[in-house]
């Protein structure tokens, strides 16, 4: 006995160590590439040729000058006494589609290799009279700390103090299919390969370009509110967490997640349509864990087709109405609707640890309601969408009245919570639980921790100590009773992983109330702060009833915040409760405290708060290669067709065509062009007309990396029923690096499948 628990140690003991050498070389190999070939990728940034032609020109924001703050709204702007100015815009925000982590799951597998659907920005502008209040609703995971500071120093060169940290409000839609890499905290900088700047640049770029569209597009109009319950899209992931809850404040709510979809409907005042805003708490986690193509996922297609369907005739991403589902209190909610199961028996694993008896917890997965991930994306995006449509359609409840924007800075680790009368709480320094490494029945962990643990694991922990030093006494007291995985408020090398400084900001737009929350809440914590809000703004205000909406993954990531009773059990979403047991609150706290100065006229005497801070760029370094030269089969070029389309296809059939690629890192800046068309041959004008473009749902583009620099591209399109008969042809557009003279050159080049026919 004493021999083999020896040699288990041993074993663990160099395994440790492969893990700290295989990771000190990566960093050191990477900080090598990155100073040896500074210089050689700068060139390559000046002698990048044009990329990809896109399929029309997009449209322009007319903002090239920079606007006077003070600029008064121009006659034919000035709002009558009943309405509001209104802007909506959208912008791709896409970013590089092969090779990044994609942001969500944290699978290291998980890497791009193409796109399903095109990510986009969506920007809101309401404004009366001097003030103005800014939603942003972008298609990415979350929003990051590093991300908002760049938006608002731009915003800040462009506009002024028109658009600051007060009134702008950055949203992410949770998507877990959207390109990692944007952060500055060492935890998601490591599981994004980085610090990845065509990824930052694409989400800032996107997110800036919505806005000045937006801000250019600005008219008089009006906002409808609407709200209606969305069935069969959602359950409660970690429903024994939820029935910690006290049964009297259970009894209140008919279910164990939010079902209520809140619309804005925002129309000129000629009734002519503009925008839908709207917010639902539903994990966008349709698509899993292996998949490798960009998606927005369910939310995302909702947008898609309200957008499409309002926009007719113009392809996906384009045409003048902005159609946003923002995420909301979706901690705990899942919209695999089949619920979970063990993958290899087939029963249900509905219990505290998600575990099966055969495989444990990596067994445990939820899937449905689709036959497979792209069916689940398309009926749970198309039942929210249905409903927003009825909702939006039917919207008759005005929105009038001032608006409102409250924000501060807060160190969430050091907030001091009220309990009751003699008692007294406090937030801790970050840490993540065992339960955290489980996963979830959305996407599992892949090691041996379960949910729900409460002790910990000496073997994982020994680790653990090793690699990165035990956690103090005061943190593990202050989590009680999670047992600590990453003690990350204590980890500070090469950055700190977690951050201290967090984003608390509510803006109102007459009786709404938009919570932005910098992470994500369970059902009831949302539940819990929207009553709060709606207390401390009703009964101190002259705002009448108040909606109040919870805006999720705002501002800055801080992962999951649920009730303290959800915290005793310890699933996944209480182990990354990262600020401990009084985290929800704390910020209950702050948020009344902001919506208090709002209903009482006093938020200029807000105190500002310590201010983020702002890593240097020469911190933040890149672990994702540089693409190598692309390589071709032999007598082929980039864009030849490797496998043929056939001669003709019916409606509902999938056509196929492979071409010989670049990396598509390669293609720098890919915001509203396209690295595919569908085109149909127009018999009266004997030329071709593009139909579909990568950012369609029909079409799915995937990379395949190959050996040694060479690598294919395959385009599908699937053959919807409404597709008119005729001849069509397939192009796919990229870029390949070569280094002649030892000097990388990227070039483009394009590629066209034969013409094909489609039959009815
Ligand atoms: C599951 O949870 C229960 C209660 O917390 C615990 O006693 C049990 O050991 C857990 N099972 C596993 C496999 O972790
Ligand atoms: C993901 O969905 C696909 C079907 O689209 C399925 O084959 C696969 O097993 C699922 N994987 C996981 C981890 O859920
Ligand atoms: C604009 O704000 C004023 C007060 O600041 C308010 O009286 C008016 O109702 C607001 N406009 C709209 C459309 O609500
Ligand atoms: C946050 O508060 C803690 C505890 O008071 C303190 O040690 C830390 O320096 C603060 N962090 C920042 C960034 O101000
Ligand atoms: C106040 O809260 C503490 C800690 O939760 C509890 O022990 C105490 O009984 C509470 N006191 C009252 C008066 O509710
Ligand atoms: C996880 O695996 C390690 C190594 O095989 C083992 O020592 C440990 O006991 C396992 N933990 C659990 C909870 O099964
Ligand atoms: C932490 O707690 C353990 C057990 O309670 C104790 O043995 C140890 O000395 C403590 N460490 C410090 C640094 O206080
Ligand atoms: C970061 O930048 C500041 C200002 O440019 C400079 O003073 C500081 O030395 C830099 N720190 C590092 C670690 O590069
Ligand atoms: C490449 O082209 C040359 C000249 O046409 C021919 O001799 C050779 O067989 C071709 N190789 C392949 C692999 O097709
Ligand atoms: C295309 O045009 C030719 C003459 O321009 C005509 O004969 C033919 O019927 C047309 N085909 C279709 C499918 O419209
Ligand atoms: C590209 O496609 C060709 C033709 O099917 C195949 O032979 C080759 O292995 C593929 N290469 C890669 C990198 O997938």
């Amino acid at each position: 006995m004493a021999s083999k628990s020896c040699c288990r140690t041993f074993t663990a003991l160099e395994r440790v160590l492969m893990v700290l050498f295989v990771l000190m070389t990566g960093v050191s190999v990477g900080l090598i590439i990155v100073m040896v070939v500074s210089r050689s990728s700068d060139t390559t940034d000046l002698l990048t040729t044009t990329p990809a032609p896109p399929p029309t020109e997009p449209e322009k924001p007319k903002t090239s000058e920079k606007p006077k703050p003070s600029e008064k709204p121009k006659p034919s702007e000035k709002p009558f006494d009943s309405s509001y100015l209104i802007g909506v815009g959208r912008a791709d925000c896409t970013g590089p589609v092969a090779e990044v982590p994609l942001m969500g799951y944290a699978s290291p597998d998980q890497t791009a290799g193409g796109i399903h659907t095109r990510l986009y920005s969506r920007a809101f502008i309401v404004a009366n009279n001097s003030e103005r209040v800014v939603f942003v609703s972008a298609e990415i995971g979350m929003v990051s700390q590093r991300l908002r500071l760049e938006v608002l120093k731009k915003l800040q060169t462009k506009y002024g103090d028109l658009y600051r940290q007060e009134n702008v409000v950055l949203s992410g839609t949770h998507t877990h299919s959207g390109p990692g890499g944007y952060f500055q905290y060492t935890l998601f900088i490591i599981t994004s390969k980085g610090y990845i700047k065509p990824s930052i640049n694409a989400i800032v770029n996107g997110i800036v370009k919505s806005i000045d569209i937006a801000h250019s597009n600005l008219k008089a109009g009006r906002i409808f509110l609407n709200k209606g319950e969305v069935e069969n899209s959602n359950l409660n992931r970690s429903p024994h967490s939820y029935l910690n809850n006290p049964e009297e404040e259970r009894m209140k709510y008919k279910s164990n997640t939010d079902k209520e979809l809140v619309v804005l409907k925002m129309v000129d005042l000629d009734g002519n349509d503009l925008g839908l805003l709207s917010w639902f708490a539903v994990h966008p986690v349709s698509m899993n864990n292996t998949n490798r193509m960009v998606s927005s996922d369910n939310m995302g297609y909702a947008s898609y087709l309200f957008e499409q369907e309002m926009n007719a005739g113009s392809l996906p991403g384009q045409g003048p109405f902005v159609a946003a589902f923002s995420s909301s209190n979706l901690g705990d909610v899942s919209p695999n609707t089949k619920g979970p199961h063990c993958i290899n028996t087939g029963e249900s694993c509905d219990n505290i640890n998600s575990s099966c008896p055969i495989g444990g917890s990596n067994m445990c997965m939820a899937m449905g309601p689709g036959v497979n991930m792209f069916e689940s994306t398309k009926i749970i995006g198309g039942t929210i969408f249905n409903k927003a449509k009825e909702l939006y359609r039917t919207a008759q409840q005005e929105v009038t009245g001032p608006l409102n924007a409250a924000h501060q800075w807060v160190n969430m680790t050091d907030v001091t919570v009220q309990l009751n009368a003699t008692h007294t709480g406090k937030t801790c320094k970050p840490a993540l639980g065992h339960s955290f490494a489980a996963g979830t029945i959305d996407g599992v962990g892949g090691l041996n921790f379960t949910q729900g643990s409460v002790e910990g694991d000496p073997f994982w922990d020994g680790i653990r100590d090793a690699l990165l030093g035990s956690p103090s006494n005061e943190t593990q007291d202050c989590h009680h009773p999670k047992p600590i995985l990453f003690s990350t408020g204590e980890m500070n090398v090469p950055l700190p992983w977690h951050p201290a400084i967090v984003d608390v900001q509510i803006i109102t737009i007459g009786s709404l109330a938009i919570v932005a929350i910098p992470g994500e809440f369970t059902t009831m914590a949302g539940r819990r702060m929207r009553e709060a809000v709606k207390n401390e703004l009703e009964s101190r205000g002259s705002l009448g009833q108040v909606e109040v909406v919870i805006a999720g993954l705002c501002n800055i990531y801080t992962h999951y915040i649920t009730t303290y009773e959800e915290y005793q059990i310890q699933r996944y979403e209480a182990a990354s409760n990262i600020y401990g047991p009084h985290s929800l609150s704390a910020y209950i706290q702050l948020f009344s405290s902001l919506a208090r100065a709002i209903a009482e006229n006093k938020v200029a005497d807000l105190p500002k708060g310590p201010e983020p801070p702002f890593f240097n760029n020469s911190q933040l370094i890149s672990l994702l290669p540089l693409t190598p030269v692309d390589k071709m089969p032999l007598n082929t070029s980039f864009g030849d067709v490797l496998i043929q389309t056939l001669q003709s296809y019916k409606r509902g059939e999938v056509v196929e065509v492979t071409f010989v690629s670049g990396n598509p890192r390669n293609s720098a800046d890919t915001a509203e062009k396209t690295f595919l068309t569908v085109e149909k041959y127009e018999n009266m004008t004997n030329s071709w007309k593009v139909v579909h473009t990568d950012a369609s749902w029909e079409t799915r583009f995937h990379w395949i990396k190959g050996t040694g620099g060479q690598s294919n591209v395959t385009v599908e399109w699937h053959v919807p029923s409404t597709a008119h008969p005729g001849t069509y042809r397939i192009q796919h557009f990229g870029h390949y690096k070569e280094r002649p003279n030892f000097i990388p050159v990227i070039k483009p080049y394009e590629g066209s499948s034969g013409s094909f026919d489609i039959y009815n």
